[in-house]
């Protein structure tokens, strides 16, 4: 008789997955973290914000944004300095 009985899900669906996409994060010069890719972006108790739709989001660098944790151009208001450029880690 064929049947799945032994066979077990690969993922158990109480366990959260998250895939291996690769997600960009691009450093703005004196702006926001520009996140590309499929990100699950949650508070610190894990209530996740509604980013259907948004192939990307920027995230505020500065602190000034009313709209944290997204940038909302206030980075320029403020004249936010803050050049950055790869360098080894410590
Ligand atoms: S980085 Fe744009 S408002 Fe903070």
């Amino acid at each position: 008789m064929l049947g799945l009985a032994g066979v077990q899900p690969a993922v158990d669906p109480g366990v959260s997955v998250f895939m291996s996409e690769t997600v960009k994060i691009t450093v703005r010069p004196n702006g926001p973290l520009r996140v590309e890719g499929s990100i699950v972006l949650s508070d610190a108790n894990g209530k996740v914000w509604d980013l259907t739709g948004k192939p990307a989001v920027s995230l505020c660098r500065c602190g000034a944004s009313e709209k944290r944790p997204f940038c909302d151009g206030s980075h320029n208001r403020i004249g936010f300095q803050c050049a950055a450029s790869p360098e080894p880690l410590p």
